[in-house]
This record gives C-alpha cells, structure tokens and sequence, in this order.
C-alpha cells in the first residue's frame, strides 16, 4: 500500500487525476472502475477539465461503478447513475454504451449480478479502481462483515450507513435499504486501486484500513493485500495515522 497525504482536498483531487488520466494516455482502451460519494467529485471535475482543455481523450474508455441502489431508476438524482451522468459522463466524451452501472431496477438481480461480472472480464478486467470509503469502513456498499471474496450482489445497507446518506433524500425513510455491489473480491481483481479520503470525518477509518489489523468488519483493510494501492487522503483525514508517509508518489521521485 502507498499512502500519499496531501495538504488539499484539491490535490488529492489533481493527483488522482492525474493517475487516472496517464492510464487512459498510456491506453486508450481502458477500463476504470469509478466510485460515487461526495470524495471523487474533486477527481471527476479535474478529469472533465483536463478532456476539455488537454484534450484528454475518453472515446475509448470503459467504465464500470461500483454500485447503485436497488429500485432506484436512473433518473432519480439520488440514484448513482444519475450522478456518474451528471458529475462525469456527460462532460466528457465517452460512449454511453461503455459506462457500466449495476441496473438497480434489474427483474433477475443475480442474474445482472453475474452479466455484470461477465462483462467486466469480457472487457479484460479494471485497469484502475477509484474508491471512497464509508465512515464504517466499507467499500462500494460491502458493509462490515462482508466477505473478504464476495463478488456483485446484492447487500442490506446497515444502520450507519443509511443514516450517512440520508443527506442525500428528504427523510431518512426514503434512503433504500439494499444496494447492488460490486463484491469485494471483484474490486480486489482491479489492476490498480486508488482510495480517496478528505476531512477529519474519516481520520479514524483511515487509520482503520491502512495500518489497523485486516477484518472484515472494515473491508477497506483488505486493500493491504492487494500488490498495488495508492491511498491519497488530505492532512485532516491523515489525522489518526502512526506511520509516516509522503506527500508525493515514489513514481515520480524515482528515477
Ligand atoms: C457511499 C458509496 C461508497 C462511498 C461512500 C462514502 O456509501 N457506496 O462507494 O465511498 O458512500 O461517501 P463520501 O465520499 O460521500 O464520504
């Protein structure tokens, strides 16, 4: 895992961009996998101004998120496909047809669960997968206790979590109670993963995942055992952190 612990949310931002947007230089065809949540907007909005002022090129560009909440339609602005649209996809140019998001309104969920899993190997695997994180440690909707392999499917939101979102809906009554989400083995089977953190709200879980012991009662700590991390979180989340880390990648310091 490298833990990189910038000054700014905007630079944790620019740096995760950039990552994001040498990948797609390198290969055109690529395949990313995207989170929702307020963390990668800063992300999102550097990536849609580098396409329009760097020519950063998505035409090619394969994406799949990791989640969406079950009985939502896409054009409820609360549900996550919706987001991605406005916040991404439709600033861009991607293809419509690439961007994957699970079918919350799906008749057969399982058997979208596993086309949804067909498709990401049909299209060769994540390249990079951009993730937040949950105040309980979860990622995509895996909440605590999720199996360390699961794969997409369908999950209880648990307490925290709608009490979390419920900033998003007019009563917490109306936050749905299942999500469909990727599993936490098919996020483990990206390439690359990048975990974004900002402000003080995430310090502890922060912590939790980067150096506390790996359980699955934070399914963020399993990323200390995938071969390629990048953890990019601000000073306020950095906060409760023992180690030491730097502010820049190694990559860009090592010759
Ligand atoms: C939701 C999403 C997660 C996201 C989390 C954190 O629960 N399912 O993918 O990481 O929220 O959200 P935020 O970035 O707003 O803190």
């Amino acid at each position: 895992m490298e833990v990189i612990v910038k000054e700014t949310y905007e630079q944790v931002s620019c740096l995760a961009a950039q990552m994001v947007a040498d990948q797609v230089r390198r290969k055109p065809r690529s395949v990313l996998g995207l989170a929702t949540g307020s963390t990668p907007i800063g992300t999102y909005a550097e990536l849609i101004r580098m396409h329009k002022e760097e020519d950063l090129d998505f035409s090619q560009v394969v994406t799949f998120n990791l989640d969406e909440y079950v009985g939502m339609a896409p054009v409820q602005e609360q549900s996550y496909r919706y987001f991605m649209n406005d916040k991404l996809f439709n600033h861009i140019n991607i293809r419509k047809e690439n961007t994957y998001v699970p079918d919350g309104l799906a008749g057969d969920i399982p058997a979208a669960c596993e086309a949804f899993e067909e498709a990401i190997l049909e299209h060769g695997g994540i390249d990079i997968q951009i993730l937040g994180i949950g105040g309980n440690g979860h990622i995509g909707f895996n909440e605590p206790g999720s199996s360390l392999s699961s794969r997409t499917r369908v999950k209880t939101l648990n307490a925290a979590t709608r009490a979390d979102n419920s900033r998003f809906f007019a009563t917490p009554d109306e936050v749905p109670r299942y999500a469909v989400t990727m599993g936490i083995g098919t996020i483990m089977d990206a390439d690359h993963i990048i975990l974004l953190a900002n402000k003080e709200s995430k310090a502890a879980v922060i912590a939790a995942a980067v150096e506390g012991p790996l359980t699955a009662m934070c399914p963020a700590s399993v990323l200390q055992l995938h071969p390629s991390v990048v953890v990019i979180t601000d000073k306020a989340a950095a906060g409760l952190l023992r180690g030491e880390y730097p502010t820049a990648p190694h990559t860009l310091v090592v010759k």
